[in-house]
Parts: structure tokens; sequence; C-alpha cells
């Protein structure tokens, strides 16, 4: 039996030995390890071996079970070894070819309008507030000198949400309250971008939402002449020194006296034209000087503090930049528009 156990061993190792391929290896392992194997033979016959002879038998036939069991997993690896390295040699990789560009992003025109923005007015000495979208009724109206049922109401169009009195701002001027209760009593310069939101009809001319960006100064003293050389000299910083810009009256409930600031249309140069509409000139932003109301509410003692405020669409600003003729191009995402900025 033993010399069964020998012979066995010996013919399986010498034929595992030549084998290459998955489907030989199968056979090899039914042949010699399978239940109709000889060496499984060897474990069925135990019971007719004697006493003596039986245990050096079992012991012998463990070991060359254990011994073909290495053999075969230790020709796995080789195979799975050689295979790996014929893959590599004959899929090799040409390191030379150009890769995939990665496509290189860029700032939304309207973004790059901002920022240009608030460089300009870091220069003058402005800080840059980020001020809540989701508002109160009382922040976004009431406390700007605009109560309940006020008709000045009417002037912005708003989107409510299902909890009473809370709703999407309609303007960045809310942002007033938050950086002067913030502050008070020190003087501010402040300047608050952000978004805005309006239950407008869209129109080339008009979106429900948009860019806003407020000015807010108080201090002692400040006057009329400071907000317009103010404004003069930001649009010089950001158009060229040549550009002009007028004011005309106008009525918002948080400042008093209220105007508004055009610049000279740049694609007529003031002879009037479709994009202003015959009238030379392209409105810019709404200004004014703090109502005494406003600055009482944002913790400021009117008898002894006065300031400015406006408050600019930067869309526009791109709008003219880039003589883009319909504003919901900025916001539809079409990667068409995108691209040319
Ligand atoms: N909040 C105004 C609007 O959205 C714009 C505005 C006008 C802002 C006058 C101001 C201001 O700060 O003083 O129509």
């Amino acid at each position: 039996m033993l010399d069964k156990l020998e012979e066995v061993a010996r013919t399986a190792l010498a034929e595992l030995e030549p084998i290459q391929d998955e489907e030989p290896l199968q056979r090899w392992k039914v042949a010699h390890l399978g239940r109709n194997s000889t060496l499984m033979s060897v474990f069925d016959q135990m019971g007719s071996l004697s006493k003596e002879e039986r245990p050096a038998v079992g012991r012998r036939a463990n070991e060359v079970k254990r011994m073909l069991e290495a053999a075969l997993t230790a020709k796995v690896t080789e195979m799975q070894e050689k295979a790996l390295q014929k893959s590599l040699q004959a899929e090799q990789l040409d390191v030379t070819l150009p890769g995939r560009p990665a496509r290189l992003g860029r700032l939304h025109p309207n973004t790059q309008t901002m920022r240009e923005i608030y460089r300009i007015f870091s220069e003058m000495g402005f800080q840059i507030y980020r001020s809540r979208e989701v508002e109160t009724d009382e922040f976004n109206f009431g406390l700007l000198n605009i109560p309940p049922h006020h008709p000045a109401r009417d002037m912005w169009d708003t989107f409510h949400t299902t909890t009473p009195g809370v709703l999407l701002r309609t303007h960045t001027s809310p942002g007033q309250i938050h950086v002067m209760r913030q502050n008070a009593p020190n003087p501010i310069r402040a300047c608050l971008p952000g978004m805005c939101y309006r239950f407008e009809q869209i129109s080339a001319r008009k979106d429900t939402q948009f860019a806003q960006v407020e000015g807010l100064v108080i201090d002692r003293d400040v006057t009329l002449a400071d907000l317009k050389g103010t404004l003069n000299d930001f649009y010089r910083r950001l158009f060229g020194p040549g550009v002009k810009t007028r004011f005309r009256a106008n009525y918002f409930p948080f400042t008093e006296p209220s105007g508004e600031m055009d610049v000279e249309c740049f694609l007529c140069g003031g002879d009037g034209c479709g994009m202003c509409s015959g009238s030379g000139w392209l409105e810019l932003l709404g200004c004014g000087m703090v109502h005494p109301t406003v600055l009482l509410n944002g913790g400021y003692d009117p008898e002894k503090f006065s300031g400015f405020a406006f408050g600019m669409g930067p869309e526009r600003t791109t709008i003219l930049r880039y003589h883009i003729e319909d504003i919901r191009h900025l916001w539809t995402n079409d990667l068409r528009f995108l691209e040319q900025f």
C-alpha cells in the first residue's frame, strides 16, 4: 500500500509539471484528488488493512494528499503570474499617446463682474458682507420703513414661503439692518452682495432671480455730495475715466432724498437706440440718504449720524460690458453661451 502511495505521488507530480492550461489542470485535479482517484481509494481501503499497517499508511496518505494540494496551489499561482506577465507584454501601455485634455473651468460672467465690483469697493475702503437670502417680512420691509399694506410694497412682487412672515428677499437692502445692528454705534462702509428673488414676468430684461450689490455708508456728517462722489468714483474705476453719469430724483421708502443713477448708453453714445429705449441713458442703481427711521431701526441716533445707501444690479453691468441682448442667458446654464467668457 505504501508503494502504491509513492507511485501515486510520483505520477501525479510528474503529470502536473508540464500543465499550462486551465482545462488539463481541472482534469488533473479530478484524476488525482477527486472522489474516484487512486489516492482516495487508499483512504477507502483503510478498513481492510491490518492494525500494524494502518497508522503508517494513513499518515503517508494524508501527507501525499497535502503535498498534491500544495503542488496544485503552487501551479495555480504560477499560471496566474504567467498570464499576468503575458497580458502586460501583449497590452503594453503607450505612454507617448496624448492624454485626454482636462477641460479648464471658468468663472461665470456675472461672477467676474461681482469680483470686479468687490475689488473696487475694497480699494475704496468698503468691507464685503454676506447676508441671508431667506428673510422675514420685518427685515425685508418693516424695518426699512415699509409697513404692512403700505402702497410702496407694490414695488416688490414677492415670493412668500409657506411659513407666514418668511419670504425670499426681494432686494439686498435688509442686509443694511443686519450690518447696522452688528456695528452700531461705529461708522460703516459696507458692501452687501447677493441673490434676490421677485415674482416677475420673465423677459429679456427681467428674471425672477438676480444679484444685487447693496452699499451702506454711515458716519457723522455724511452728505449727498459724498454719495455722488463715491458712486461717480466707483463707476469711473469700473468703466473707465471717461464715463458719463447722471442722477435723477426718485422715491424709495428707506431713503430721503432718494434717487437713481444712470450711465450714458454705451451702444449709441447718448443719441438714443434700442438698448436705451431711445433715451440715451441706462439705469444703474437706486440710492439715497438713509431715512432717519431706518437709522433708528439699525441702532443709530439720526441726530448724530447720517448715511447713504445704494443698490445696484450687477447683471445690468455684465450685460453692458459684453453686449448681451437677453438677461435670461445668464441663468440658463447653456455652455455655448458660458464658454464665450
Ligand atoms: N432696494 C432697492 C431695490 O431693490 C434699491 C435701492 C434703492 C437700494 C435705494 C438702496 C437705496 O440702498 O438707497 O429696488
